[in-house]
């Protein structure tokens, strides 16, 4: 279900569809009937959920991945957007501060995470990536008027506004 979702809301920017895939994939995986929470030198204790801590650590790689990205592009709603990636992390690390196991509250854990998937990936991820392609497009055009080859590297999106409007007011 969550797979689906994710790449139903592709936004055809790859350093933000490639999170979320990622965070897909770690949710499913974690959530196989037969993998189990275990700590590196026994069994789990109930305590501590390696699990959320995990998800915990991968979400906020992912996030301030994207933060840096946002202000990279001059994104509008980058506070708003970082607010929100804020609110899942600030339920994750409810989460492990009770205790609560991935395990045992299995249903619980994942309702968390996909009740935030549905709402961020289906609207804010999508308006970043709305805006991102946008800005792409742009500079792509500023590099064809000239002369320069687009470069694939994200930094092209980066290229400084003034320079940009100036060249496309031209
Ligand atoms: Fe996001």
């Amino acid at each position: 279900m969550v797979k689906a979702l994710v790449h139903k809301a592709r936004t055809g920017v790859r350093r933000i569809d490639a999170a979320n895939e990622g965070l897909c994939f770690l949710i499913g995986r974690m959530f196989e009937p037969l993998v189990e929470c275990r700590r590196r030198n026994g069994h789990c204790d109930r305590r501590a959920c390696t699990k959320i801590a995990a998800l915990t650590v991968f979400a906020r790689r992912n996030f301030s991945d994207q933060e840096e990205m946002m202000r990279a592009i001059a994104f509008p709603h980058a506070d708003e957007h970082a607010r929100d990636h804020r609110r899942l992390l600030d339920d994750l690390e409810e989460l492990y501060r009770s205790n609560t196991c991935a395990d045992i509250e299995r249903a619980r854990v994942r309702e968390v995470l996909l009740r935030w998937i549905a709402a961020h990936v289906t609207a804010e991820d999508r308006s970043l990536g709305d805006w991102a392609r946008t800005r792409r497009e742009l500079v792509a055009l500023v590099h064809e008027v000239e002369g320069r080859a687009v470069g694939a590297d994200w930094a092209d999106v980066a290229v400084d506004e003034g320079h940009m409007v100036g060249m496309v007011a031209e």
